[in-house]
């Protein structure tokens, strides 16, 4: 007996048989093996063109309280919001400030535990697998503590974070702490780095180093994000992003010298200049200044 919607059909020809099946991935380092929705989620942070990120960073309240330049995240931060490839906040300011019209990808602040005024990184895990998903993060953050007096507790919630993300395919971003007693030099970093990559993170955020930071990407065998850190003069802002992604680096993780600058918005477009477009850090800043006179 024939189906009535099975006759009539059109029979399949079109097999393409001389032609490879396509073996499409995000291309990102060590991506290769990990599931559909891992690197689906992946693909949303990182610019599949370049296959670099910039992110804009402003969970800082977490542990600094109302931050300069953060003090009203719905007049400083949401504008600046469509410039950025992905944006990197806290859950209390994701679900109270950030409208949900800027539709981009979210790194989510996953640890807590300590700020500024106690012992910083003493940190546990503050949002689960399940609040994530609601939230529809596409990456977790969680900061690990290397060479600090909280290590072994901050490794622990990393492995924690990375269960679970590789249960349901969200990424997790393992964050190397900032801490006074730990050295940013390119033997750190890249102990540090290569210790959260070997512990699952699939993403690694870290600081740049002027000397040997190309030899801390090289031992890392994830993508690694640099954070611009405190605030510094435009031009040497732009320079260390320019450095940091001529020596290898994924992308740039930065707040305060975006939302601290002179003109915001002119400095996200400017490190995304020399993100995508490969611009030096002159050019880059002649770019910052003709968009803030502009
Ligand atoms: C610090 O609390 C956060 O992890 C920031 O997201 C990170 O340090 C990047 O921000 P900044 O460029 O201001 O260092």
């Amino acid at each position: 007996m024939i189906m009535a919607d099975a006759s009539g059909n059109i029979e399949p020809a079109q097999f393409g048989l001389d032609k490879p099946a396509s073996q499409s991935a995000t291309g990102l380092k060590g991506s290769a093996h990990y599931d559909w929705g891992m690197q689906d989620r992946l693909a949303r942070i990182f610019d599949p063109k370049t296959r670099r990120t910039v992110m804009l960073a402003f969970d800082h309240g977490y542990i600094m309280g109302p931050t300069s330049g953060l003090e009203r995240i719905d007049l400083s931060i949401v504008p600046l919001i469509e410039h950025a490839d992905c944006i990197m906040c806290t859950r209390g300011v994701l679900r109270s400030c950030v409208p949900l019209r800027c539709n981009k990808p979210v790194a989510l602040r996953c640890s807590a535990g300590s700020t500024v005024l106690t012992e910083l990184n003493d940190e546990c895990i503050g949002v689960g697998i399940e609040d994530a998903l609601r939230l529809n993060a596409s990456m977790m953050a969680v900061m690990v503590g290397i060479g600090g007096p909280h290590e072994a507790q901050t490794i622990r919630n990393l492995c924690q974070m990375v269960e679970s993300g590789n249960r349901y395919g969200v990424p997790t971003l393992g964050v190397t702490a900032v801490g006074r007693e730990l050295t940013r030099d390119a033997r750190y970093l890249g102990f540090a780095t290569r210790v959260l990559a070997e512990n699952g993170a699939q993403v690694v955020k870290t600081y740049y180093c002027d000397d040997g930071f190309d030899t801390v990407v090289a031992g890392c065998p994830v993508p690694i994000v640099v954070a611009g850190g405190k605030k510094l003069p435009e031009r040497e802002a732009l320079e260390l992003a320019y450095r940091a992604i001529d020596q290898g680096a994924s992308g740039i993780d930065m707040g305060r010298n975006i939302f601290q600058a002179e003109s915001p918005r002119a400095m996200i477009q400017a490190v995304r200049a020399v993100v995508h477009d490969n611009a030096r850090a002159e050019s880059a800043f002649e770019y910052y200044r003709d968009e803030m006179n502009g």
